[in-house]
């Protein structure tokens, strides 16, 4: 099979989908890799790395795409209709599609150019899908990369300090949702020696956010989830509910971090205009929310506000922030992947060949976008009948 790595080309994107490691596994697994040229670069991986991994770097784009079997990216660039005509059809192109908001449009004319198509964010939160789990992996990140930024923008220490000068109370940390990223942030924070508290709307994480030597806030608000484990939106009654009750921790914080996410939706507010101004001035938000629209009333995505005194950081693409191990991990998890997708049946037949895949494969069914020249994603197909 020949593998073809883009170049990402989102200003500010600095991760590549697959490092060199990764192309030496595909490579020994028999498949040859072709690279855009300065695929690697903002991951500090020059072309050289690629070519020493085994990989040829391809003479343009056009050439690249022409000769693929299966085309990788992080971010294909699905609006644009040049790269949607320089796609082989057949071939099979996998990335970050984001199938609950990328314009359908743009997933008709995939299917109509008869690629295959899969996104890993449709990856199912069960556990054989776990080391494929590209939003767990870049979450994790998040979760450190958010305390490291509190804690540069924070004019306190995190440990406790006893000094020949005194004592030095321990920075106040919460966190708000404590899925994939709130542990991580959980974790880096009481590593760093702060005080952690949290709460997430779904209680079974209590005990997984005590384990990591937090204190789960108990209020009576309690939400549902769903049978995949994520959140379901809080009716309008309970939201305000945990909106006043997390009123005084908020308050009491040096640090809040936010991570609430319900999928498909905007993200709820846990903190208004309010709760920011009964904060101590000096204090840090960080929002990690944003890219959803953000936890607090206040953010605005991609910028630091200060309001009296309190910063609110909403920064986008953290993951990006760190595109080296950001990279690793998501080339492990995309090779792990694309393995799977062989092993369960992925070949081409005909001429000009045609993809077939085991769609009785979760892994491969709920992860499939396009297929056969239709729109096959359960995630896509309500947006495609008109109901948003
Ligand atoms: P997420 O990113 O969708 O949401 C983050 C957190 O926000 C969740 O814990 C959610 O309960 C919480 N939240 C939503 N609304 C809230 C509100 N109003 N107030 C406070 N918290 C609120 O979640 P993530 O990190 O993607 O994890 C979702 C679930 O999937 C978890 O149960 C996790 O354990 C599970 N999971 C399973 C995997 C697997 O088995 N392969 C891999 C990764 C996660």
């Amino acid at each position: 099979m020949q593998v073809a790595l883009l170049r990402e080309w989102q200003a500010g994107e600095r991760r590549v989908a697959l490092v060199p490691e990764a192309v030496a596994k595909l490579v020994q697994l028999g498949h040859r890799v072709e690279v855009e040229s300065g695929a690697g670069l903002e991951a500090h991986y020059p072309d050289d790395a690629y070519r020493q991994a085994g990989a040829t770097i391809a003479p343009s784009r056009a050439a690249l795409l022409a000769a693929a079997d299966m085309v990788l990216g992080l971010r294909p660039p699905l609006a644009d209709p040049e790269f949607l005509q320089q796609l082989r059809p057949g071939c099979a192109l996998i990335g970050l599609l984001q199938p609950l908001t990328e314009a359908v449009e743009h997933f008709q004319a995939l299917a109509e150019r008869g690629v295959l198509s899969f996104s890993l964010d449709a990856m199912p939160r069960i556990s054989r899908a776990q080391s494929m789990d590209v939003l767990s992996s870049m979450s994790t990140i998040a979760g450190y990369r958010a305390v490291i930024m509190a804690a540069e923008r924070l004019g306190k220490f995190f440990p406790m300090l006893i000094t020949a000068a005194g004592t030095i109370a321990p920075a106040q940390v919460l966190v708000l949702g404590a899925g994939v990223a709130g542990l991580q942030a959980i974790a880096t924070a009481h590593r760093l020696g702060a005080v952690v508290r949290a709460f997430d709307t779904r209680p079974v994480v209590r005990e997984q956010v005590e384990s990591l030597g937090a204190s789960f806030l108990t209020l009576e608000v309690q939400g549902e989830q769903t049978g995949e484990g994520y959140a379901q939106a809080l009716s309008q009654t309970s939201h305000e509910e945990e909106l006043r009750q997390l009123s005084a921790p908020v308050a009491a914080a040096d640090v809040v971090i936010t991570t609430a996410l319900v999928p498909g939706q905007r993200a709820p507010i846990l903190i208004t205009q309010q709760m920011v101004e009964a904060m101590r001035p000096g204090s840090v938000i960080v929002d990690l929310a944003a890219e959803a629209g953000g936890n607090v009333e206040l953010s605005r995505p991609g910028e630091v506000v200060d309001h009296g005194g309190v910063l609110i950081l909403a920064p986008l693409n953290v993951p990006s922030q760190v595109p080296l191990p950001a990279s690793q991990l998501f080339s492990r998890n995309l090779v792990t992947f694309i393995q799977h997708l062989l092993a369960s049946g992925l070949s081409w037949t005909g001429d000009p060949p045609a993809a077939e895949i085991a769609l009785e494969d979760e892994i491969v069914r709920r992860t499939a976008i396009t297929y056969r020249g239709e729109v096959v994603s359960e995630l896509v197909r309500p947006r495609l009948a008109g109901n948003p």
